[in-house]
């Protein structure tokens, strides 16, 4: 028998048993045709707003709706509560519940907020809190939630109280000092604070927010609940609701876990106890529990929240699963995010350990962004002149403060880039290239024309 040469690498024979670039994980090729239902040519930098579903997801979403409307009243006797429950199980896994009875799907983060918003907006109500008691959320928190509390509790009789996000940002502990001292001032005058509201992952700008940390100092203070809106969490980074022990937790499926709109999870601490939490639209399981009331809330389309074990089966075909696409997903944005500032000559937004899949860029100083308005020209100029899809955030400078500089002057806007995996570097090549025309023709905000 011929000898092997360990020199030679491996050898002829065992390469013909074992291919050199075999694996069982999906090619790029299998990628961009799952997700070849984009639009082409389109940099695609923002799967924080709306997330994205893969063609072999939608299949099977399409395979569930035919099996509802071949035989409707099997599929609601038989077959949809088993489904619903399936998932349910899936996710309780995945984020460390203690038992399904914890978790309930509903559509989205903003219907989450509802039904936390809902108890405490009753409470006022009911008289059972006093009307100068308070609210606690971030001052960046998402604008619809920020209108949920305006409906359920101002409406009611109850106060806020903001804290600011430093921004850009250097260290969780500016996080949590700035929180602290808006606990105090929640609490002065003898008011208690009933619940506090804290991202996981803010929006915009977007950080990654020392939940853990805020939940055990919101227990020390004796805040009655904790809500965690944790939209972007799922998929992005790794959630263990029994460590971050709020009494809410809610994150979409639909953003970072491939689900097609919509379908969240809400995870509620002892979701047995609770049960004057419920879902905002009443059906026939009203009393019955929040995971049971939300698994009818009327006749409708539940088949996003039956694609979850679908999900399970497409990331499983990626190495490491979920967990290596959100490590690769963070490694990826970070470069681009570094690329991005050297090209431009700005700065990131937070340490890369601060942010998941989306980290926030300083864009150049000479594009005078100096408004809310200034922002959305732009963001609307890069997706009909350039095709790039990507937020912009206007940074309000404080008074008195210079905020981070340029070479030209103060730096006042940031992109939030994504990565998902169907990116690649072109996409942000795009954004890079589309900014540094701008800069070049000697244009600013203003001056941007959009046909
Ligand atoms: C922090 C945060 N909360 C809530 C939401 C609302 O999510 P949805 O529109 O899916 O309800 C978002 C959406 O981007 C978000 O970023």
């Amino acid at each position: 028998m011929e000898h092997e040469d360990p020199r030679n690498g491996e050898s002829p024979h065992r390469s013909s048993k074992k291919p050199k670039f075999s694996s069982n994980y999906i090619p790029e090729s299998e990628i961009r045709d799952e997700f070849c239902h984009h639009q082409p040519r389109v940099a695609r930098i923002n799967n924080g707003s709306f997330g994205s579903c893969p063609g072999s997801v939608l299949a099977a979403q399409r395979r569930w709706q035919l099996q509802f409307l071949r035989q409707p009243d099997a599929f609601y006797f038989n077959t949809l509560r088993n489904g619903i429950t399936a998932s349910r199980m899936i996710i309780k896994d995945l984020i460390n519940a203690d038992h399904v009875d914890e978790v309930s799907l509903v559509d989205n983060a903003t219907t989450a907020a509802a039904i936390v918003l809902q108890q405490i907006g009753h409470s006022f109500a009911e008289g059972k809190f006093k009307k100068s008691d308070t609210v606690l959320m971030l001052h960046c928190a998402f604008q619809a939630v920020k209108k949920s509390i305006q409906a359920y509790v101002t409406r009611a009789g109850g106060s806020v109280v903001e804290v600011r996000l430093p921004f850009p940002v250097n260290s969780e502990e500016e996080i949590i000092s700035e929180f602290k001292k808006s606990i105090t001032e929640g609490k002065s005058n003898g008011r208690k604070i009933r619940l506090a509201i804290i991202d996981h992952i803010t929006s915009m700008p977007s950080v990654v927010i020392p939940v853990k940390e805020l939940v055990r100092v919101c227990r020390e203070e004796g805040i009655d609940q904790v809500f965690v809106d944790a939209a972007h969490a799922i998929g992005s980074l790794k959630v263990d609701v029994k460590e971050i022990g709020a009494d809410f937790y809610v994150s979409n499926l639909h953003k970072w876990f491939f689900c097609p709109p919509s379908v969240a999870f809400l995870h509620c601490k002892k979701a047995n106890a609770s049960s004057d939490v419920h879902h905002p639209v009443v059906s026939h399981e009203y009393g019955n529990g929040l995971p049971i009331e939300s698994s009818w809330i009327g006749t409708r389309d539940y088949s996003s929240q039956l694609v979850i074990p679908a999900v399970l089966e497409f990331v499983n075909r990626f190495e490491g699963g979920i967990e290596g696409i959100m490590e690769r997903n963070h490694e990826q944005v970070v470069k681009m995010g570094k690329m991005l500032a050297e090209s431009w000559g700005t700065n990131l937004g937070s340490p890369p350990e601060m942010c998941t899949a989306m980290i926030m860029v300083g864009l150049p100083s000479r594009l005078c962004l100096n408004s809310e308005e200034d922002a959305s020209r732009l963001r609307s100029y890069l997706r009909d002149c350039h095709e790039v899809e990507v937020p912009i955030f206007y940074q309000v400078p404080k008074d008195g403060e210079d905020g981070v500089r340029d070479n030209d002057g103060c730096i006042t806007g940031y992109v939030r880039i994504s990565h998902q995996v169907y990116n690649t570097l072109d996409d942000y090549e795009k954004l890079r290239d589309a900014i540094n025309q701008i800069v070049k023709d000697g244009k600013t905000c203003k001056m941007l024309c959009i046909e």
